[in-house]
């Protein structure tokens, strides 16, 4: 049997682990493996497919990145660019897999790539899923690689800003990714210890993160640090965009950091408030060794499936242990924060301000 690997969409650290895990394993379970370099781009004839064997894989564990490349613009139901009409790309797939003797997909991604792969089992292409992500926000397992680095990566950003805000006396909002999801913000927020954290599932009322300023100034902690997810909106607004959402792609997300500097700033605070936005470096770097076991646990699996002829399941984590999800389950299922999620109950209990009182929120 061949299989064919990709990492679609935007890339987390730990792919790079899942893919090393899923060649060795495959190949000692007698698979033939290739890669369809920067997502489907290889498969759809605009980029390489590559035969993947164990010493391709040699020396990649503790990169963030992915060797295969990935690319957010090749859906094959909704090309991007010009030259392939949707139906199209997918007459060319199945030609490729026909010509190149691919019995199988096996697709890293998020909750863009399972819709992808779903559709793609419903047209008879099996395939096998790899949750990956840093936002967390994919339903059907309890975690997705790339969200602990990234994680990590913010908390760090937190405990660095500590100092200065403190030496300046400064309101610091710190922009978080996560799209629509608070993960990163609430997990990072806490081990952080931010003052106020805010997310997309709860929107804010911002007197209340005035009010929190207030009340620490008059302890004598004259600064603040505010973590802010990058979906996160007021009471009666919006998510901030910076491109709206086209065709097979979701909005760009961007801007909630500063807006809310300015809304602090119009409510006559003594404090400068200042923004930084950590963007993508909470993708980059080397992965936390939490990433990389999961992922390497994640790759293994998903290999055993192939091997077994399991396709039509996205491997998951379910407690402490890895089984594996049917693909379509996983992508009913959103993984958002609930306004009463243990995380949030347990934010509100060491005094941190969410925003909003305690039950608000989608
Ligand atoms: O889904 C992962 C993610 O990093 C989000 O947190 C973020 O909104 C988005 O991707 C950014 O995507 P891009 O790098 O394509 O702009």
């Amino acid at each position: 049997m061949r299989v064919c690997l990709l990492t679609g969409g935007g890339d987390a650290p730990g792919l790079n682990a899942a893919v090393r895990a899923f060649v060795h394993v495959a190949t000692r379970r007698s698979l033939l493996v290739c890669a369809s370099r920067f997502g489907f781009e290889g498969l759809l004839g605009r980029e390489q497919v590559v035969p993947l064997r164990i010493d391709d894989v040699r020396g990649i564990l503790h990169r963030g990145g992915s060797i295969l490349g990935c690319s957010t613009q090749s859906n094959p139901f909704a090309p991007r660019s010009s030259d392939m009409l949707p139906g199209e790309a997918v007459e060319t797939l199945r030609r490729r897999l026909a010509e190149l003797a691919i019995d199988g997909l096996v697709l890293a991604g998020g909750d863009g790539t399972m819709a992808i792969a779903a559709r793609l089992g419903e047209l008879g292409i099996q395939c096998v899923g790899i949750p990956k992500t840093i936002d967390g926000d994919l339903g059907g397992t309890d975690r997705t690689c790339g969200i602990d680095t990234a994680v990590q990566t913010a908390t760090n950003a937190i405990d660095a800003l500590h100092t200065t805000a403190e030496a300046h006396r400064r309101v610091l909002i710190v922009e978080v990714m996560g799209r629509n999801a608070g993960w990163i913000a609430l997990r990072a927020g806490i081990a952080g210890g931010a003052d106020a954290v805010l997310v997309p599932e709860i929107p804010y009322d911002v007197a209340r993160v005035v009010d929190k300023v207030r009340e620490r100034d008059e302890l004598g902690l004259r600064f603040s640090i505010v973590v802010v997810g990058e979906g996160a909106m007021p009471t009666g607004g919006g998510t901030s965009e910076v491109e709206h959402s086209q065709a097979g792609q979701p909005a760009r997300l961007g801007g909630a950091g500063e807006r809310l500097a300015s809304e602090l700033r119009g409510a006559g605070l003594p404090h400068e408030a200042r923004v930084t936005v950590l963007g993508h470096l909470q993708r980059g770097g080397t992965p936390t060794a939490a990433d990389r076991l999961l992922a390497t646990r994640f790759g293994a699996h998903a290999a055993e499936l192939c091997a077994d002829g399991r396709f039509g399941r996205m491997v998951s984590l379910q407690g402490d242990g890895v089984g594996s999800t049917p693909i379509a389950e996983a992508c009913r299922a959103v993984a958002r924060l609930s306004p009463d999620h243990e995380l949030v109950r347990c934010a509100r209990a060491i005094g941190i301000e969410l925003g909003a009182a305690q039950g608000a929120g989608a």
